[in-house]
């Protein structure tokens, strides 16, 4: 009976591709065998526990020494829209910088929620340098705080966060950084470098399946929150801090097998020898799938010195849309990522996040030889 419903479901969906997504991505062996654990109740002293310990790791992870790690049972951008509506002023501005879709959904949350979005935006494929920002904020004094999407999953573009933030803090701005396909996979040492919000989902570079968003927050925000009206009820960042505080829970019921997942993880991290071994795992693969795509003589998007090491966006050949390269790759066993709004046509992405191995890049490198011969034949 059980094997049977199983299989039907595994019928519908087609798990057979070996996956170089943006995100979900495929997940660690160890994460999917703790998310079956039985579940019990979040207001017991066993869930208690599993949350403090995934707290602990966290902070850890990203050097927090002083603020707060929340987990919330949403995406990473439920995160985002609290990051406006807890600590920006109704009506008040918001520098936010913008380097592909994610920073344009950013500037997007802010406006919907009645603030005004100030736009510094460049080029598809280059970064926001910190002389940009520096000038930026100088021609606009008044606003509260300055957004940042760390790695622009669209771009493949990694910003220089920790020189942005500076210039930030130099203009007396907060730093809210969107780190949904970074963090995990590129270096956050968020009390050193100044930020006040992070935050990221669960299905990116810690290899867990999608349903869980992490945030860290600097002490400040919630000082800042108490005087901001309208925070609503499923996002108010003080009823989270309240329920971290006193109950070791979230305030609504927390997605349990993706928090069992997360602490597998971070416990991985720690097996790896530490979050420096672990993100020298992302760099290498980065790098073996930059060398090997430029060996197959293609070009790719990200500026050189600011490349993701998370997700690589590459040019089709002149000619060929990338969405057929997906296609090929798709029937050859790979699920590669299309590229995404107006690069969808002329670009296609690799993901390297999560649970990927030497000898997958090297089969998908091999296979996206082949693909990119047979179209250009
Ligand atoms: C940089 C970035 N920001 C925000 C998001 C939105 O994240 P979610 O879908 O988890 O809300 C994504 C998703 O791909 C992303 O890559």
């Amino acid at each position: 009976m059980y094997g049977d419903v199983v299989r039907e479901i595994e019928d519908l969906v087609k798990p057979r591709y070996k996956l170089f997504t943006a995100g979900p991505v495929a997940c660690f062996p160890e994460v999917l065998e703790v998310m079956k654990i039985q579940m019990f109740s979040h207001r017991s002293k066993e869930y208690q526990l599993i949350h403090t310990d995934t707290i602990n790791r966290l902070k850890r992870f990203l050097e927090v020494k002083e603020g707060e790690v929340l987990l919330f049972p949403s995406s990473g951008t439920g995160v985002m829209e609290a990051s406006i509506r807890n600590a920006v002023s109704p009506g008040g501005k918001v520098l936010v910088t913008i380097v592909g879709a994610f920073g344009k959904r950013y500037a997007e949350v802010v406006e919907r929620n009645g603030r005004i979005p100030i736009k510094l935006e460049v080029p598809y494929g280059k970064p926001v340098t910190p002389e940009l920002l520096d000038e930026k904020l100088s021609e606009n004094k008044d606003v509260e705080a300055v957004t940042i999407t760390y790695n622009e999953t669209s771009t493949g573009v990694l910003n220089p966060l920790r020189e942005l933030a500076k210039v930030a803090k130099e203009h007396d701005k907060l730093v809210f950084v969107d780190a949904v396909s970074a963090m995990g996979g590129a270096d956050i040492k968020f009390s050193e470098w100044g930020i006040d919000i992070v935050f990221a989902s669960s299905q990116k570079a810690f290899g867990v399946p999608p349903g869980l968003a992490i945030g860290a927050f600097c002490p400040e925000i919630f000082e800042i929150a108490k005087k901001i009206p309208n925070r609503g009820w499923y996002f108010d960042l003080l009823l989270y801090k309240k329920y971290n505080d006193e109950k070791h829970s979230t305030p609504s019921t927390p997605p349990m097998p993706q928090i069992f997942g997360l602490n597998a993880a971070l416990r991985l991290v720690e097996r790896m020898g530490g979050k420096e071994k672990w993100l020298a795992m992302y760099d290498r693969r980065a790098r073996r799938i930059r060398e090997g795509v430029k060996n197959l003589g293609l070009r790719l998007l990200a500026e050189p010195g600011y490349e993701s090491p998370t997700i690589t966006p590459v040019f089709a050949p002149e000619g060929i849309n990338g969405t057929l390269i997906y296609e090929r790759m798709r029937e050859r066993g790979f699920e590669l990522a299309k590229g995404y709004g107006e690069l969808k046509e002329k670009t296609f992405r690799i993901g390297h996040m999560g649970y990927i191995t030497d000898k997958d890049i090297d089969e998908m490198l091999e296979n996206l030889g082949e693909v990119i011969r047979e179209l250009t034949r």
